[in-house]
């Protein structure tokens, strides 16, 4: 984030996307499969169409790029530690906070809050600030089932995510990488919008810790810093939350963080992206290729001012 630089491919090396298929497909509905059951996901077959995307070629990234090349800064800076640093950690017993403007808040069990929930099955294009993205086939319940369940009040207008805070279990809290705990949040309407998720698995299994187990946020359209790992806190308010990027570096990292290929970040392109991988570049797509589906929630908004 603030440290790395994206990798370096000149842009005479950009394919742009020729073949377009129009396959907005659902990979397969998981509603009647138990929270981190085995799956066969599209994964198996290789090739995915990507469920929601204005259609891309498009291939699931191998599990074990998804799960050994993490941004995960309580458990080390550099993309190859969360796996080995975070492979202790115990992800259950978990409870999430909800307070704020909910009609009761009150703490939840990880079963009160997500059990009993339609399982979603969404194969989704992540897209990560650093100009590489994924493919990843990830399970778990639509965000706007959540809070249905915990009810917020008609003044609520965003909701405010925080990670775990326990320096013990989390070796990067005991340093300053960033101010703790990391915190995110979303206008109502985005959290509402069925393409967000609450994830719990990836691959048809548990999320691996290094992924942010056992419950992380998944807004396809934008940057992947929006995906707020191991949520122990989900907050109603009626102003908008600081947010620990917008925070620690509000020039490069804004709240809305909608994937805009328009728009650079101060110190690279955010035209095109390397998916990891592949070799060439590929051209980012507005919304990361949700348009379609999400841009109508920013009508009227300049784009390149709520960046
Ligand atoms: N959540 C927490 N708590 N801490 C983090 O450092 N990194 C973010 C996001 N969620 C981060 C986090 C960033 S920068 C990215 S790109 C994604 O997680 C990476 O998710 P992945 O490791 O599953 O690809």
């Amino acid at each position: 984030m603030l440290i790395r630089h994206p990798d370096d491919i000149p842009s005479s090396e950009i394919t742009p996307e020729g073949v377009y298929h129009n396959r907005r497909q659902f990979i397969g509905t998981a509603g009647a499969l138990a929270l981190g059951a085995l799956l066969t996901p599209a994964a198996a077959c290789g090739a995915a169409g990507v469920e929601g995307g204005d259609s891309q070629e498009d291939k699931v990234t191998d599990e074990e790029d998804a799960t050994s090349y993490n941004n995960y800064y309580e458990f080390g800076t550099d993309k190859d530690e969360p796996i080995e640093l975070a492979k202790n950690f115990k992800p259950k017993p978990w409870t999430v906070k909800v307070e704020g403007l909910v009609k009761t808040p009150r703490t939840y069990s990880f079963d009160d809050l997500v059990g009993k929930l339609d399982v979603q099955d969404r194969t989704y294009r992540m897209r990560c600030v650093e100009a590489w993205s994924m493919v990843i086939p990830w399970q778990g319940v639509q965000l706007r089932d959540v809070l249905n369940r915990i009810e917020p009040l008609p003044s609520a207008k965003f909701v405010e995510f925080t990670t775990l805070l326990d320096p013990a279990r989390m070796p990067g809290q005991r340093t300053g990488a960033l101010p703790w705990p990391y915190k995110e949040g979303l206008r109502l309407d985005e959290a509402m919008h069925p393409l967000t998720l609450l994830a719990t698995g990836m691959y048809g299994k548990s999320l691996p810790n290094q992924n942010g187990a056992p419950l992380r946020l998944v807004v396809p359209w934008k940057y992947g810093f929006k995906g707020i790992k191991a949520i122990v806190k989900i907050r109603l308010t009626d102003t908008q939350p600081r947010t620990t990027w917008a925070d620690v570096n509000p020039s490069e990292y804004g709240f809305f963080a909608n994937v805009n290929p328009a728009v650079d970040h101060p110190r690279w392109s955010q035209a095109s992206e390397r998916r990891i991988g592949e070799f060439r570049r590929r051209a980012t797509l507005p919304f990361n290729g949700y348009a379609t589906q999400v841009a109508s929630l920013y009508t009227g908004m300049d784009l390149r001012k709520f960046y």
